[in-house]
């Protein structure tokens, strides 16, 4: 299956909505395959968010992502690069709709939640980024069966 890499942001870990998050996409059928949670170094989260550099929010962005604690993770299933932005809503949470992660749990677009890689160079660029190959699990789904045709 197809690979994306996920990151719950700061606020979700002080908000204590880790585990609502995670449960939303074990629920979708995706496979965990990576994570991690951990301090990103300033340096490390200006990479990450490269093409955003010249925006007006990049300096607030990389602050915000960088004021504590992410989780960090890498999902696999049937198209899950446009599945996951799916399940994440739209940007600016105010506009995301309501059975989205942002749609329900977020009001700002400084203050998101999550991020989810947007096409297949971006999630390859950034599971690599983010995680060696050695802290991905190969493991097999006990339902692989009823998740895939
Ligand atoms: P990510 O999954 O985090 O990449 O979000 P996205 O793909 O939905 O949005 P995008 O890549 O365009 O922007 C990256 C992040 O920058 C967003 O998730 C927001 O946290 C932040 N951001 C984007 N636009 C704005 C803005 O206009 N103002 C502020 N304050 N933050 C913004
Ligand atoms: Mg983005």
């Amino acid at each position: 299956g197809e690979r994306t890499f996920v990151m719950i942001k700061p606020d979700g870990v002080q908000r204590g909505v880790v585990g609502s998050i995670i449960s939303r996409f074990e629920d979708k059928g995706y496979k965990m395959v990576g994570c991690k949670m951990m301090d990103t170094p300033t340096q490390h989260c200006e990479k990450h968010y490269e093409e955003h550099k010249e925006r007006p929010f990049f300096n607030k962005l990389v602050t915000y992502v960088c004021s504590g604690p992410v989780v960090a993770m890498v999902w696999e299933g049937t198209e899950s690069i446009k599945g996951s932005r799916n399940l994440i809503g739209a940007t600016n949470p105010t506009a995301a709709t309501p059975g989205t992660i942002r749609g329900d749990f977020a009001m700002e677009m400084g203050r998101n939640l999550i991020h989810g890689s947007d096409s297949t160079e971006s999630a390859a660029k950034e599971i690599s980024h983010w995680f060696e190959d050695d802290e991905l699990s190969k493991w097999t789904h006990h339902s692989k069966e009823w998740l895939f045709e």
